[in-house]
């Protein structure tokens, strides 16, 4: 365990486990229909690489990468696309996989963003929400985790671009965080 990690709230094998039972929902629902899968970067990249391979039907893979005005632990909901997706849309299935909804503007303005292309269907799959941080009304379809409102990191989440390969979820030592926040450099 990094020694910057507090607390492990989500280990690997529960992970795993849940990212299973997802995809075999997604698998279920979907039968017979092709997907396409749009992972927000960065913080979705293992849920999407582990989620897709046990998907059963045949799924695209595509990324939009946003960036939020704000601080790095509260989002503004003015959100930048950074980078689009590389295909059209139209007429497709479409799940947004995202690593957490926090307040759920960012994916409030991405589902606003997608719909508008008139995709077929479009739903989210998140692994973690943080329903007490919610501040938008938001339907995600999938999800793997109810979380307490903690900040967390590992499995694509990061603070400062840290942490983000942990294989497990967990919450940093205060002190921690509060050098990372500083000057990027760990005790
Ligand atoms: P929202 O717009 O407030 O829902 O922000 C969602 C984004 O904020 C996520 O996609 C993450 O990138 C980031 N975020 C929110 N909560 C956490 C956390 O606990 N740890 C790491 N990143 C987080
Ligand atoms: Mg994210």
């Amino acid at each position: 365990m990094s020694e910057a990690v507090d607390r492990v709230l989500i280990g690997r094998e529960e992970l795993q486990a849940k990212v299973s039972e997802l995809a075999q929902c997604i698998s279920r629902d979907y039968e017979g229909e092709e997907l396409v899968l749009v992972g927000v970067l960065k913080g979705a990249i293992f849920f999407m690489a582990d989620l897709a391979r046990q998907v059963a039907v045949p799924c695209a893979l595509d990324f939009m990468a946003v960036s939020s005005y704000g601080s790095s632990t509260d989002s503004s909901g003015v959100v930048r696309i950074l980078k689009d997706l590389d295909a059209e849309i139209e007429g497709k299935h479409v799940i947004i996989v995202e690593d957490i909804v926090d307040s759920g503007l960012t994916l409030s303005y991405l589902m606003k963003n997608l719909r508008s292309r008139k995709p077929a269907s479009l739903e989210v799959c998140a692994l973690l929400t943080k329903p007490a941080r919610r501040r938008i009304q938001l339907e995600c379809t999938y999800v793997g985790f109810e979380i307490p409102d903690v900040f967390v990191v590992g499995y694509g989440l990061d603070l400062a671009e840290r942490f983000r390969t942990l294989d497990y979820i967990g919450t940093l030592r205060a002190e921690a965080a509060a050098v990372v926040e500083g000057d990027g450099s760990l005790p």
